[in-house]
């Protein structure tokens, strides 16, 4: 190969790096658009003629290589958790309060736009970035790579040979969004909603080439793994960021306390509208690490972050119908039919009313002109009825005696407002139920939405689970608006679901009182669907979450034969019926002095990080709590210990350093 040749190839990606990361990050360019494109082509250009020059940080990377026939997925190595919400002034001087109660006085905080985009998670070895994902569920999501690698704002090489995984919010820009929806329009095509919905479509093409004339942007937010960084807190974390070459957002401030965090967003309510991008709320943060490290999380979210959202936009509209939906377990929902109206970012045509007590509570009727918002900025509720516009015209709503499915007599079971369809065949309740049975917490099989199985059950090609596993690609292909290809993506994902571990089987079955959680304690304690259809009201009872109700409520589903003739059916499919997550230990069966103690760490930790103290002590059977009380077996208190230490002391709950700590552990 030429040496020339092997030069301007060089050259040309340095150059366009470097006008990228001037473009696109620092937002100062040097360049014209056109001489930016001039070499660009001319790279792309070089490239395929010389297939051994290509390279996976070249900057033609950025205009999306070959198309993919599915999203692979991807485990995270660190879930990528969401944050709880405060709607106002007092909700965030709770979280304070709770914050300062768990590390003492001396906190401040990083208060940072919340951009309203999508969670991905960027990971980058040795400087080279190597995948790119969504969050999904939080544990698994899809591979973007060649998606995101088409944001010119990723650096595709960062300015240090680091391992580092960033995450980070994706979005549309409010321009481009609408321009976007312009084009839409003029070639007939439905518009997206909002500029989440465009920036969350864009990602997911399978086709890079499409994502990357839909003009993303990226502000990365946070680090997934700081402890291998060296920096000890969040602002720190950003400002490495931004050494890196990534594009962090400048409008955040550290405060010193929270009436500063609060008139920060507070300023911002009003700043919001003339952003080129849209916000939906003021993320709070912890700033040092280290206090991070001790608060610790929920199930869901960091004790140290909370999203403050700003106040619901309402608007007016009239509601011109009530409509009945027959859920999955049978309950009747009444749902407003509401003359289309735009509110916070989309158009809102229904929103649940949900039983019929809350239509009188109301004194809604037909006809009436009403207040609506989203809860939460997501789920359109009708605050309440405009009595002032009522013009005598409109007409009490009243709720039907029959199921408007099957036409079997509703009832009301003792104590529910909900009236419910008890005709087990109903077929709205089993098509829900087979809609559950594929959504994300249950079996989750991609491709496979409300439209496809309504449409699946509807020809009668599915009328249980079970025919989920039995379905033919050709039967698929035949059905209107199913192309070959999604066909097959489909039968796959069918297939990859018979692998998944049982909670999500168990979950997916819909069993009355057997939540997501549930279902988790149920295949940790039981490994084995033959085991747990096996046990009795007492074996369940004996776990520690599992209620009278819910025990009593699985011995009865799995007594039903249709349902022992159900999972046979399943098994013979190929569906996995064995929990296959990671195993539960019995803590008495446990040899270890940390064996079902409760333990509060505290201070600073020198040899091990708090994470990995609180893993080891988990690991030997031992529970790590945040506050120390009189159920406290023991405190490990590090270097600078402070309230908890003197709590222990006045507990008379015994106090080990950390060396003490790591000797039992490593016994
Ligand atoms: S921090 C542990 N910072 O909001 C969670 N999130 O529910 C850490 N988001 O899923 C998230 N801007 O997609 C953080 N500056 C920001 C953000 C931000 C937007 C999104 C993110 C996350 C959701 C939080």
């Amino acid at each position: 190969m030429p040496e020339e040749l092997l030069a301007r190839v060089k050259e040309l990606r340095h150059l366009l790096h470097k006008w990228n990361h001037e473009y696109h990050v620092l937002d100062q360019p040097s360049v014209s658009d056109a001489e930016y494109d001039k070499a660009l082509n001319e790279l792309v250009r070089l490239e395929e003629e010389n297939p051994s020059l290509q390279s996976e940080d070249s900057p033609s990377q950025r205009v999306g290589g070959a198309p993919l026939s599915v999203f692979e997925k991807v485990e995270h190595t660190t879930p990528m958790l969401s944050l709880g919400n405060a709607f106002n002034e007092e909700d965030l001087r709770d979280f304070d309060r709770r914050v300062r109660q768990g590390v003492g006085n001396e906190v401040s905080y990083v208060a940072e736009l919340k951009i309203d985009g999508l969670a991905v998670s960027l990971r980058y070895e040795d400087g080279l970035f190597i995948q790119g994902a969504t969050r999904g569920d939080g544990s698994v999501g899809e591979d973007i790579t060649q998606n995101l690698k088409t944001i010119r704002s990723i650096p595709l090489r960062l300015s240090k040979p680091v391992s580092i995984e960033v995450r980070g919010e994706a979005f549309m820009p409010k321009k481009s969004f609408i321009s976007l929806n312009e084009q839409k329009e003029e070639l007939g095509e439905e518009p997206f909603a909002n500029p989440r919905n465009a920036a969350a479509g864009s990602l997911r093409q399978l086709d890079p080439k499409l994502a990357a004339k839909r003009n993303l942007d990226i502000y990365v937010y946070g680090i997934g793994n700081p402890a291998t960084t060296g920096v000890n807190s969040h602002s720190g974390g950003l400002d490495l960021l931004d050494e890196l070459g990534f594009k962090t957002n400048n409008e955040r401030k550290k405060c010193s306390n929270i009436d500063e965090v609060i008139e920060f967003t507070s300023s911002w309510v009003e700043k919001r509208p003339a952003l080129p991008y849209e916000i939906d709320g003021i993320v709070i943060k912890v700033d040092s690490f280290e206090q991070q490290d001790e608060l610790g999380f929920t199930a869901k979210s960091p004790r140290w972050a909370i999203a403050y959202k700003f106040p619901a936009e309402e608007v007016v509209t009239r509601l011109v119908d009530i409509e009945l939906n027959v859920g999955r377990t049978g309950v009747i929902t009444p749902t407003a039919i509401l003359e289309p109206v735009r509110v916070a970012g989309t158009v809102v045509k229904r929103a649940s009313l949900h039983n019929e007590d809350l239509i009188r509570e109301k004194d809604i009727k037909l006809g009436d002109y009403v207040i609506v918002k989203k809860a939460g900025d997501i789920i359109p509720e009708v605050v309440h009825v405009l009595l002032e516009k009522r013009t005598g015209e409109e007409k009490d709503f009243l709720m039907p005696t029959h199921c408007p499915e099957c036409n079997s007599e509703l009832v009301r079971l003792d104590e529910e407002v909900a009236l419910r369809c008890i005709n087990p065949e109903c077929p709205a309740q089993i098509r829900e139920g087979l809609i559950h049975f594929v959504s994300r917490n249950a079996m989750n099989i991609d491709g496979l939405g409300e439209r496809v199985i309504a449409q699946l059950f509807q020809e009668k090609l599915i009328s249980n689970v079970a025919d989920l596993y039995r379905l033919q690609k050709d039967q698929l292909v035949a059905m209107e608006r199913m192309g070959e290809k999604s066909a097959t993506n489909l039968i796959e994902a069918i297939t990859t679901s018979k692998k998944n571990s049982l909670e999500k089987l168990l979950f997916g079955l819909g069993i009355r009182h057997v939540g997501a959680k549930a279902a988790k304690t149920l295949a940790q304690h039981f490994e084995t669907m033959e085991k747990l259809q096996s046990a009795t009201i007492d074996d369940l009872v004996a776990i520690n979450e599992i209620g009278e109700k819910m025990a009593e409520a699985v011995v009865t589903y799995f007594h039903k034969p249709e349902v022992v003739h159900l999972i046979d059916e399943l098994k013979a499919l190929g569906v996995n019926t064995d929990y296959t997550g990671p195993k539960l230990v019995n803590v008495e069966d446990i040899d270890s002095f940390f064996a079902g103690k409760t333990i509060v760490l505290t201070g600073k930790l020198e040899i091990l990080t708090r994470n990995e103290a609180k893993e080891k002590i988990e690991l030997l059977g031992g529970k790590v709590a945040g506050s120390v009380s009189k159920n406290t077996d023991l405190l490990i208190a590090g270097e600078a210990a402070g309230s908890k230490l003197d709590q222990a002391k006045k507990h008379g709950v015994e106090v080990w350093n950390e060396e003490r700590l790591v000797l039992e552990l490593n016994k």
